[in-house]
């Protein structure tokens, strides 16, 4: 049986099944294993993880009476965890980023163009093309099946004037990469990439200046920007070929679980699967993209923050099937190796979170550059590992986008 217990509990001859709270950085490589020695115990101890998963059935259990107030509990979660675990891997990229990269490029300049249009017809108070809106999503969804890591990267690198049409693209490509990841059908998969693309439509209704205000927003204005689901959903109704999907997905992509979103203050399941994936998208391509208030932040840095947050804002199943589908350490991610090199993410792979493509250019223990090379981690004579991330700001690489992507002139 899975068992959640405080980390204070484990003892030797317990198998830990997986970790909590600190599950996307654990120092382990494997998360399931039978705990044999002092040495694991006191790595466990002093790395901040604070509870985990034992399975009774495979190793040593706790003294029963720890277990009877919280079992309850730990039934719901258990219940979650088996789901999660259902979810299976992620699928490789049939092609890889060097490939689609350039191809990923022309479709979101398209997209861009596309949006530009779509938001000016909202604006005039002209319907929106629908048949326009499905055509980029097969674009778009076309190029993530090839290569989810080029597409949503290079969305990730638009200029702030450009922020509300691309993040659309961008929540747009995200939205069918999760759709995947959950399961959901051909059909549906489509239908998320749409409300994807749709989702924020009522910016076209919002007062350029409060949209692109280069600081915080005052109350007021806030409420202005909070009327932007309504006026969006609206927009959607003067079409009539708008889905309920996207209807709701606009309506709905900032509740949060815990109650605490707008427009409605919706709850838990109250919220739909599918506005529930569109928050977590949103707000990942909103916070590592650079926008008038802020820039943005490191993929990786992004995802370890949404995990924080993630208790009241986010749906746990969705939010972890996204980083099941991002990785841990998404395409772009800085990271610093056990070797001393520092590289650059380039690609995920199909066996483990922690073992994705790293392009290496840098030595910390030389100084200096070095020539970039490929180290596939998921390769079994892989010897270097990811000691950890590695903040952008501090190291300032002015090519760092270059690498990954292998683009030249790729501008932030
Ligand atoms: P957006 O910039 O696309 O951000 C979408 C959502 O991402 C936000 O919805 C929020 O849930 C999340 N988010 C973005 N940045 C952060 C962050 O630094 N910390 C956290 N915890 N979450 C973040 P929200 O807050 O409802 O805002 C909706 C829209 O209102 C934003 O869309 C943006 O267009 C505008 N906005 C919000 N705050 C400001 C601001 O201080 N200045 C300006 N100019 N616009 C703002
Ligand atoms: C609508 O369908 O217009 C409303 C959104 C929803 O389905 O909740
Ligand atoms: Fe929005």
């Amino acid at each position: 049986m899975l068992k959640r217990i405080s980390v204070k509990q484990l003892t030797i001859g317990m198998h830990i099944k997986e970790f909590c709270g600190s599950w996307m950085e654990h120092p382990f490589i494997r998360s399931s294993f039978l705990l044999s020695n002092e040495k694991d115990l006191g790595v466990i101890l002093t790395s901040g993880i604070k509870e985990v998963w034992i399975d009774s059935s495979k190793g040593l259990d706790v003294p029963v009476s720890v277990l009877a107030v919280t079992e309850k509990q730990a039934q719901i979660e258990i219940d979650a965890t088996l789901e999660l675990v259902a979810l299976g891997g992620r699928s490789m990229a049939p092609v890889s980023i060097e490939r689609e990269v350039e191809r990923a490029a022309l479709i979101c300049n398209q997209s861009k163009q596309a949006m530009v249009s779509m938001f000016e017809e909202a604006r005039m108070g002209n319907s929106v093309d629908v048949g326009g809106a499905k055509e980029l999503v097969e674009e778009i969804s076309d190029s993530v099946m090839r290569n989810p890591g080029a597409l949503i990267s290079l969305a990730r690198l638009k200029s702030v004037d450009d922020y509300t049409y691309m993040h659309s693209v961008a929540v747009c490509a995200m939205m069918v990469v999760l759709a995947k990841q959950l399961g959901l059908d051909e059909a549906k998969t489509r239908l998320a990439g749409l409300a994807g693309l749709m989702h924020d439509l009522g910016k076209a209704a919002m007062p350029p200046a409060v949209l692109n205000k280069p600081g915080k927003l005052t109350e007021a204005e806030f409420e202005i920007i909070k009327s932007h689901p309504v006026k969006g959903h609206a927009m959607l109704l003067m079409s009539d070929n708008f889905d309920a999907e996207t209807r709701d997905v606009c309506l709905h992509h900032h509740e949060k679980v815990d109650g605490s979103g707008y427009p409605e203050g919706l709850k838990g399941d109250g919220i739909s699967l599918m506005a529930k994936m569109g928050a977590v998208c949103d707000v990942y391509d909103a916070i590592t993209s650079n926008r008038p208030y802020k820039i943005g932040w490191d993929p990786a840095e992004s995802l370890r923050k949404m995990a924080e947050w993630s208790n009241g804002h986010f749906d746990q199943k969705v939010f972890q099937a996204f980083v099941k589908s991002m990785g841990i350490y998404p395409v772009g991610s800085l990271v610093l190796m056990n070797s001393g090199r520092i590289g650059v993410v380039t690609a995920q792979s199909a066996k483990s979170l922690i073992t994705p493509q790293i392009k290496v250019f840098y030595s910390t223990k030389s100084h200096m550059r070095i020539t970039p090379e490929i180290l596939d981690l998921s390769r079994s004579g892989s010897t270097d590992k990811i000691a950890g991330r590695e903040d952008p700001a501090k190291w300032r690489f002015p090519d760092l986008d270059e690498l990954w992507s292998g683009l030249p002139q790729l501008k932030r």
